[in-house]
């Protein structure tokens, strides 16, 4: 109860709040506990993947089905969701558009390693939206990023990647180098890591441009690999100017700047750099991009696409470590073409951008009311509580505001009251199909939840 995120909170009152909330999640959901049991006979940890257990709840939830805004458990339960799959569902679930297209495509071929018509659109669509003319494709933004930077280094004959501290661009395994006491260190969680990742990835703070220019100076940086603002640490945004700066040292340094908008896709259809005027060298897109189907992609301006295309013609022949045998299979381009041509516009993205101002809004206004030192932040569809007074600026900040307990505590008992966010810190998005009644809906939990637990 001691952590600096838990000023203003009764540390009594959250553990009592704790068990009740353990207990009455245990009375209500049967049918997913009975899942669970079952499932932990065959697969690790009882779930498909590890981290379906971070949720916070005494044993998995066990989904039903999923349509729009809503989600039903196995216990027939309807939550209002705004974790949306931490952004895979950020155009609602099975969205019609993508749900009719996969259809379609359904019964013409899944996969043959050959190309097909709706690649020739989907390409027309991305160099639309993103501004850069020639893209490739990925199964993850995980394979996404990776396979930029091998393109990258490749392209540019320089052997490291730069990234900001508290980062995440998914489990590819070069950006896993935080600053502890200043110094990059390797995350200890890595599992199985053998090499030594300090040795190619530099990591400064983010909006610091004096340690940027510093960590490119050496000349040796193939790219930095950025989120326009850290979503995953908690989100920080950029100091007005830092990004026209910051891209400003990258191309006098001679790196290729690569932005992930896997998660600030939630600014607008061309991402936050369309949005606010960027103009990065390479774009990765993955999760939403196909409505919910594992698909991603990733864009290069015409001169990286040129050093890329000539690094790969002037090497020998063989394996490049780029690509999968499934990536850009029809399935994939048709939810993609779906994705882009009817959901990814502007005005699909109004009213969910409308409906998030106005949920960011009543959270600071319930944090207010409540007299928590918390602030809130704002990234188009998407909001975030924060246990700071200010926002933080980088992420070491942002890092230590961080309590996974009294995050847990609240998702769970937000979760109880029929309301998801995201399992890992406070992220809350909207999707098209979102209602003013469901932001209604978060806002009052949350402020039951907060009044259960505030000191005094
Ligand atoms: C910014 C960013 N990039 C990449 C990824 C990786 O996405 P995936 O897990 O779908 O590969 C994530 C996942 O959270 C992300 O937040």
């Amino acid at each position: 109860m001691d952590s600096p995120a838990r000023a203003g909170i009764d540390g009594a009152k959250a553990q009592a709040l704790l068990r009740a909330e353990l207990a009455a999640f245990e009375a209500a959901n049967p049918r997913s506990r009975e899942c669970s049991a079952r499932a932990a006979q065959h697969l690790m940890f009882g779930v498909p993947l590890h981290w379906m257990c971070d949720w916070g709840t005494p044993f998995a939830l066990h989904l039903r089905e999923a349509q729009g805004a809503q989600l039903v458990d196995v216990d027939g339960h309807a939550l209002v969701d705004f974790c949306l799959g931490d952004s895979g569902a950020m155009f609602g679930h099975s969205p019609a558009a993508v749900a009719q297209a996969l259809a379609h495509q359904g019964s013409r071929g899944l996969t043959a390693m050959l190309a097909s018509e709706d690649a020739c659109a989907v390409g027309e669509l991305l160099a639309q939206r993103f501004g850069l003319p020639l893209w490739q494709f990925a199964l993850s933004a995980t394979d996404a990023n990776r396979y930029v930077v091998r393109w990258l280094r490749a392209a540019s004959g320089r052997p490291k990647l730069l990234v900001f501290n508290g980062c995440y661009h998914g489990t590819i395994e070069d950006v896993f180098v935080d600053l502890v006491d200043g110094r990059p260190t390797q995350r200890a969680s890595l599992l199985g890591q053998v090499h030594d990742l300090t040795r190619t990835t530099v990591v400064v703070e983010f909006n610091d441009l004096a340690a940027l220019e510093a960590a490119l100076a050496a000349g040796d940086v193939a790219c930095v690999l950025a989120e326009p603002a850290l979503t995953n640490i908690g989100m920080v945004l950029p100091d007005p100017g830092y990004w026209e700066a910051a891209q400003a040292l990258i191309r006098r340094h001679g790196a290729a700047l690569v932005l992930d908008e896997t998660h600030t896709i939630s600014c607008g259809p061309g991402g936050y750099a369309r949005a606010h005027g960027l103009q990065p060298d390479a774009v990765v897109i993955g999760k939403p991009l196909g409505g919910g189907l594992p698909c991603a992609a990733y864009g290069f301006s015409a001169e990286w696409a040129e050093r890329a295309v000539q690094a790969k013609r002037s090497a020998p022949p063989g394996h490049s470590g780029i690509g999968t045998t499934l990536t850009g299979n029809p399935l994939a381009m048709a939810a993609m073409r779906a994705t882009l041509g009817e959901l990814m516009t502007d005005a699909v993205y109004a009213p969910m951008l409308a409906l998030s101002a106005q949920l960011a809004q009543g959270l600071r206004a319930t944090i207010a009311r409540h007299r928590l030192p918390w602030c809130v932040t704002q990234l188009g569809a998407r909001s975030e509580f924060q246990f700071r007074v200010t926002p933080p600026r980088n992420g070491s900040q942002a890092g230590a505001a961080l309590d996974p307990g009294l995050e847990h505590l609240i998702h769970l008992a937000l979760l109880n009251r029929g309301v998801l966010i995201t399992p890992f810190h406070n992220m809350m998005l909207t999707c098209p199909q979102t209602t003013p009644a469901d932001v209604a809906r978060l806002l009052a939990a949350f402020d039951e939840v907060l009044g259960r637990i505030v000191a005094g």
